[in-house]
């Protein structure tokens, strides 16, 4: 098998609208690092070959996308304590002796809604809707950032319950009550509502009733573009603080840069530049 000459890359399958490959080469000008950043196509049964091809090629390093980040995880030699909590890798940084995975995609959004949306989570009540990938990549970082409480919401409950009695320990140690419940049964408000389903990009109704937020909540989709439009539509039209997910990308980008690199951009200004480009 043969890959593209990179240094660093995204795999995904698909993988041709992918924003990274943007966003690193933006991070690479702005801090003076040379590397050259890719995008790599990867067939649905040949993740491992393509990750051993691109690092026999000389690759450094990737970001994974959808749907391997659980063969990340498995094919990793180290694992970063949020990876293990994860049981999904979105990052992977080629060592000497092996691959060592991480999972960037939580600080990437606590550092979203702390620093660009202006709301810290510390002592918030927290709805997480979704127990798959997305939510299980998130959980660690929003109970370690401090919440009072948070609920995963799901539509199959026991998906939701599996992944609370993985975060029970760490959720006691730091304070956070942590319940798991379906999508009918929420209870409560919720300053800080984060949506973590493939819902909206199923063109599905928002899952949860609109008593879920809290007056002045913020309302975190974790995708963009039109896949995130109908929840950040029902979370404005019952007052909420709408946000997609493009800072949560850019942040998480940070996070395996500096991880790669031991350098770390300035965010914002890409975020900014990123924001200007998708808007139009
Ligand atoms: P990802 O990696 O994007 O999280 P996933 O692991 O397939 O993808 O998880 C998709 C999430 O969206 C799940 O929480 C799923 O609910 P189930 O666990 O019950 O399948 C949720 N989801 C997908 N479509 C949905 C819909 N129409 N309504 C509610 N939840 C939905």
């Amino acid at each position: 098998m043969t890959t593209d000459s990179f240094d660093y890359c995204v795999m995904g399958n698909p993988v041709q609208h992918s924003r990274s490959p943007w966003i690193h080469a933006r991070f690479a000008e702005l801090t003076g690092q040379q590397l050259v950043y890719g995008r790599q196509l990867v067939p649905l049964d040949a993740f491992v070959p393509t990750v051993q091809a691109f690092i026999a090629d000389g690759g450094q390093g990737c970001n994974v996308t959808v749907p391997f980040k659980f063969e990340a995880f498995h094919l990793a030699t180290t694992l970063s304590e949020r990876a293990r909590m994860a049981q999904a890798a979105n990052t992977l940084h080629v060592r000497p002796g092996g691959i060592h995975a991480d999972n960037t995609d939580g600080a990437g959004l606590v550092q979203d809604i702390q620093q660009h949306a202006g709301v810290s989570i510390a002592g918030r009540d927290l709805l997480l809707i979704g127990a798959g990938g997305a939510a299980a990549g998130v959980l660690a970082p929003l109970i370690e950032a401090g919440a009072r409480r948070i609920a995963v919401a799901n539509r199959t409950v026991d998906k939701a319950q599996a992944l609370v009695a993985r975060h029970a320990a760490l959720a006691t140690g730091h304070g956070c009550q942590l319940d798991a419940c379906g999508l009918d049964a929420v209870t409560g408000q919720f300053g800080i509502v984060v949506n973590a389903t493939a819902s909206s990009l199923a063109g599905a109704q928002v899952p949860v009733p609109a008593t879920v937020l809290a007056p002045g909540a913020l309302a975190v989709d974790m995708m963009y573009g039109p896949a995130a439009a109908g929840f950040l539509a029902w979370a404005r039209a019952h007052g909420a603080t709408a946000r997609d997910g493009l800072g949560m990308l850019v942040e998480q980008a940070a996070e395996s840069f500096a991880l790669w690199r031991g350098v770390r951009p300035p965010s914002a200004t890409v975020l900014a530049e990123l924001r200007a480009l998708v808007d139009g």
